[in-house]
């Protein structure tokens, strides 16, 4: 962890943090009932990297990230972060590698009876053991970067939509994850909150050297952002590469028809 309290998380420049390859999928199955929703999946992502998978509905992309989150396990292959299993492992091993990842939903699941400084402390005293001192600065800090420092002591109920999805996005770091899993976090979203939650996820990938794997139907975001676009149909990625090659001059029909149809 970094030592340095007053940045919010880890700077691009100096950054200990490593390159190479961050995250491993290896011939990953997943079925549910006799569907096969992920068929042999291979991919990896290295650190520092943003990704994005786009592809239709139902092509498994949710399920990817669920993965990564351990709240799905996989009928078969093994999934690595950071040199170290996360499936198959022991329990012990889980609890620890799973700590290097967060997720922000397209519904925000915050804790709805807690203020909004206590949403982004309770993880990292519960959980990390930090003191309640620093988790409420790191919080704070958190809070001015997604620009919601006059909203500290209000509960979930009392934001707007975007607003709340910032504070998820800050609830997420603020428990320094190496990697930020995010799914459609703009969906649920009014379309003039959408801006602003972009906005902020921008600054994070500007500023910060986490690593992004991105869900998003925000095709100029997606362009913005990524270093690497992966399209996904049937549980297989069927084209992947830089977005200005994936945007512009997509290979597969399948790709061209799903862009034309979002873009
Ligand atoms: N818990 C579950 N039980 C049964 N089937 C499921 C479950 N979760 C997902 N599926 C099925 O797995 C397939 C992939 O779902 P997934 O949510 O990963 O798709 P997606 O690419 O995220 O789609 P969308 O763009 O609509 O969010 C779908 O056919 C879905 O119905
Ligand atoms: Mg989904």
């Amino acid at each position: 962890m970094s030592t340095d309290t007053h940045a919010p998380f880890d700077k691009k420049p100096g950054s200990p943090r490593g390159t190479g390859e961050l995250i491993r999928l290896e011939q990953v199955t997943k079925r549910f009932g006799n569907h096969t929703v992920l068929d042999h999946l291979d991919f990896s992502v290295d650190a520092g990297k943003h990704v994005t998978l786009i592809g239709p509905s139902g092509s498994g992309k949710t399920t990817i990230l669920r993965l990564l989150m351990t709240l799905l396990k996989p009928d078969e292959g093994t999934i690595t972060v950071d040199g170290e299993q996360l499936f198959p492992a022991p329990e012990k091993q889980v609890r620890e590698v799973r700590k290097k990842i967060g997720m922000v939903f397209q519904q925000f699941n915050l804790f709805p009876n807690m203020t909004v400084l206590r949403n982004i402390t309770e993880a990292p005293v519960t959980v990390l053991g930090m003191s309640r001192d620093a988790a409420e600065e790191r919080a704070r800090e958190l809070l001015e970067m997604v620009g919601l420092t006059d909203h500290v002591d209000k509960h979930p109920a009392q934001l707007s939509g975007g607003q709340q999805q910032r504070v998820a996005i800050a609830r997420a770091l603020a428990m320094r994850p190496q990697v930020l899993l995010l799914d459609e976090v703009t969906s649920a979203l009014d379309p003039e909150l959408v801006a602003g939650v972009l906005d902020v996820l921008r600054d994070i990938a500007r500023s910060t050297d986490i690593t992004m794997l991105c869900v998003t139907h925000e095709m100029n975001f997606a362009r913005d952002i990524s270093d690497q676009v992966l399209m996904f149909d049937q549980g297989r990625i069927i084209e992947a590469g830089a977005p200005e090659k994936i945007f512009s001059e997509p290979e597969h029909d399948r790709t061209r028809e799903f862009l034309s149809a979002v873009l």
